[in-house]
């Protein structure tokens, strides 16, 4: 059995103490951060890195997010940063947002999977920060869940899947945030989002820098494309039930289209909706699941994954899925709905 350290009251010195004893020997410990839960270990030392991918299913060729506690780690392992870097680091650290940069090349290559780019971040969660702080060094950490599956945002829905494939848990309670960071990355002077995130389009916009979606955000990436950043190309999220996105923008044509859906056929049909749809879409037939207000974006984004992790259980033959506007938090939330229906699209 995996050790769990219970840190959702406070972080409790010694039991630090272990943990960074754990990254600095090589180990792996799963902890919060604002996001998600990571899956973390000592960026500089291939052998720990290589665990992750093993205890993960990663493909070798999806380079990992290096955590750090302060700039100077930025200053040692990255070859600099430009204006409009500095800009979103000044105005979004610590917080959900990575950054890739050009490495200096002293990390693990399994970090980076060979490129010449590093992902960076510093995390706004004092448990992950004192983790990093206490090991001194840099961390690396995907998303802890199995590869495909929802990344992990309570400790009970990823415990099974993890238990004895790392060293430590570390409980923080749920994420704030629930999905993972922003990735972006500064191109010819545009902050080229490849990721969406909490730290929206709007949001950098509104910091005075030229901002744009990358075109796969919402797009399956065909065989044999080129792709800004590896993860793109990897089937994420999806439960073993077919599960479709229902995407309209008004709302009375999105619940006649799920009423001419159920109608037409005749399954077993769950839908993770909104809370505002709940009574009505139950007195049509659906076992409803909800995913929160319908105007509070960042209550279903804490919610989603774990919902997405619970479709399964429910032996529906088909489950739909609301959609949400894509704007601020929400262009993130569509972008894992999509891939959590494999783009099976209402
Ligand atoms: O919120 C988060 O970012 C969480 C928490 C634990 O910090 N981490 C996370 O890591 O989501 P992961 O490994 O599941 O996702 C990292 C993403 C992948 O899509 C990967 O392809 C991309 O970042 N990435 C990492 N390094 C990159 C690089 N050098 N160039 C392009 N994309 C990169
Ligand atoms: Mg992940």
């Amino acid at each position: 059995m995996s050790i769990v350290y219970d840190f959702k009251e406070n972080i409790k010195k010694d039991d630090l103490d272990g943990i960074s004893n754990i990254i600095n020997s090589g180990g792996l410990v799963v902890f919060p951060t604002e996001t998600v839960y990571g899956i973390g270990a000592d960026a500089t030392n291939s052998n720990a890195v290589k665990k992750i991918f093993i205890a993960k299913g990663r493909p070798q060729d999806n380079p990992l997010i290096v955590h750090i506690s302060n700039l100077e780690m930025l200053d040692k392992y990255t070859c600099g940063i430009n204006s409009i870097e500095k800009k979103l680091i000044d105005n979004f650290w610590p917080g959900p947002l990575t950054i890739i940069v050009k490495s200096k090349n002293n990390l693990s290559t399994y970090v980076t999977a060979g490129l010449d780019t590093v992902g960076v971040r510093m995390p706004d969660n004092d448990i992950a920060l004192n983790i990093i702080e206490a090991s001194k060094r840099p961390i690396a950490a995907p998303s802890a869940n199995i590869s495909g599956k929802p990344s992990g945002t309570n400790l009970s829905d990823i415990f099974e899947e993890l238990n004895n494939k790392v060293d430590v848990f570390v409980d923080g309670g749920n994420t704030n945030i629930g999905i993972e960071s922003t990735v972006v990355k500064v191109e010819n002077g545009v902050v080229n989002i490849l990721r969406p995130g909490k730290i929206s389009l709007e949001d950098i916009k509104n910091i005075g820098l030229n901002v744009k979606l990358d075109k796969h955000i919402f797009k399956d990436v065909k065989d044999g494309e080129k792709v800004e950043s590896p993860g793109m190309k990897h089937r994420h999220y999806a439960p073993s039930t077919k599960a479709i996105l229902v995407d309209f923008d008004s709302d009375k044509i999105m619940l006649d289209k799920i009423k001419e859906y159920k109608e037409k056929n005749d399954k077993n049909i769950g839908i993770i909706c909104y809370k505002e749809h709940e009574e009505y879409l139950k007195s049509i037939g659906f076992k409803t699941i909800v995913m929160g207000g319908k105007n509070d974006l960042l209550e279903i984004s804490r919610n989603i994954f774990s919902l997405i992790r619970s479709i399964d259980k429910y032996k529906f033959d088909e489950c739909l899925i609301e959609g949400v506007k894509k704007q601020y938090i929400g262009t993130a939330i569509m972008n894992r709905l999509i891939r959590a229906c494999g783009y099976n699209i209402l």
